[in-house]
């Protein structure tokens, strides 16, 4: 039973230390892995999990926890080295960082699931690792290996074990970042880079259905440009539509692709599928929407399941006649879509109980709890 205070953001402030990434934690208990365990009461306090926060509150909001993974990568070394656990906390930047200054960044999400059994799973990260790698290679970035993005990843959930909500109240999201945190005054790539990952406990992104405006002014992604990758630079630039859509009652944003401005992609921060008897579509992976770890993971769960895939270029009417449609992403999970709207015409769809995207979404999270079993080697026991 919850007996501690409520997540409030006075609560959060009051946890908060300031903490300069320098040095490893050293003079603290290790486990087996060497990492230091988060229940350590003297480092992180006596509150257990059940006094954390108030777990049936959770949303999509950053609740600070105990630790966060650095890695760097200086000038001339060309690879990453000396990862280590430190404290949650700031972190100290030159003015004149590439990712200030310039925006060279990436960023990757993924979440550490609690299931029935107590056990702490991660879904797929060398696929996180693999996408921050394709990412690096258009920005000009050295990245970690495979090993080393999946070995920080699990000490960070390790570390923040406590902060893993009970089943089915909700994850610990992983936010892995590549920055370039060297000095660089002219437009060049940083002469220095830092892996980050930190993780807040978190619930639902959206409640309910999704219920879309289509774009058709503004454009997330050009081809050519970095719509494919997880650059930190595609998000702000959406801000406005979304944030005008959300002023008309909308949940977020579907864009069209800049090419054509006929064919959908993708929405603020998730996939988007669009089913149609026996068929199940998707926009293909083209330079122009995220290669999404969800959505790769639907089309193997559905075509199991008996559904034709096709991964093709999906125009507006089709998602606008479509049986059903539904959005995927580690944040979201999967999420059905209850309306489109494109100029003043509103389209509705069917939702809930016996849907296509029900049945996916009960799928997808078993696996990732343990409920169903997991026969592609997709998880990942952390304990
Ligand atoms: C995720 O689904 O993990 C994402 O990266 C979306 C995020 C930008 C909230």
């Amino acid at each position: 039973m919850f007996r501690g205070k409520s997540c409030s953001a006075e609560w959060i402030r009051s946890r908060r230390r300031d903490v300069f990434v320098t040095k490893p934690l050293r003079q603290c208990s290790r486990n087996a892995i060497g990492v230091q365990t988060a229940s350590d009461a003297s480092i992180n306090g006596d509150r257990e999990e059940h006094d954390l926060c108030n777990w049936d509150e959770l949303k999509f909001s950053l609740i600070p926890t105990d630790y966060m993974y650095v890695m760097k990568c200086s000038s001339g070394e060309g690879a990453f080295s000396q990862g280590h656990l430190t404290r949650y906390g700031n972190v100290e930047l030159s003015p004149s960082s590439g990712v200030l200054n310039y925006g060279q960044g990436l960023l990757e999400g993924l979440k550490a699931y609690r299931g029935d059994d107590n056990r702490i799973r991660l879904f797929r990260p060398e696929q996180n690792a693999l996408r921050m790698q394709m990412g690096a290679e258009r920005m000009c970035m050295p990245s970690p290996t495979a090993e080393q993005f999946v070995g920080s990843i699990k000490q960070t959930a390790l570390a923040n074990k406590r902060w893993v909500p009970p089943p089915g109240k909700g994850s610990l999201y992983i936010r892995p970042l590549l920055l370039g945190t060297g000095a660089i005054l002219g437009v060049a790539p940083s002469p220095e880079y830092t892996f980050l990952a930190y993780a807040s406990p978190v619930g639902n992104y959206f409640t309910g259905s999704m219920h879309f405006s289509v774009e058709d002014k503004v454009y997330r992604a050009i081809p050519g440009g970095t719509g494919g990758i997880k650059s930190i630079t595609n998000y702000s630039p959406i801000y406005k539509a979304v944030t005008q859509a959300k002023a008309k009652g909308f949940t977020d944003v579907l864009f069209l692709d800049a090419a054509t401005g006929k064919n959908i992609e993708e929405a603020t921060a998730c996939n988007i599928f669009v089913a149609k008897g026996n068929v199940i579509s998707t926009p293909p992976i083209a330079g122009t929407i995220l290669p999404g770890i969800t959505r790769k993971t639907i089309i193997e769960v559905a075509s199991w399941l008996g559904y034709q895939i096709e991964e093709r270029a999906i125009p507006l009417e089709e998602l606008m006649n479509a049986d059903e449609a539904f959005c995927t992403g580690t944040a979201i999970a999967i999420k059905p879509v209850g309306s489109v709207t494109y100029q003043g015409q509103r389209v509705e769809y069917k939702t809930g109980e016996g849907t296509l995207s029900e049945t996916l979404f009960r799928t997808l999270t078993g696996i990732q709890t343990g409920r169903i079993e997991d026969t592609m080697g997709w998880i990942v026991e952390i304990d």
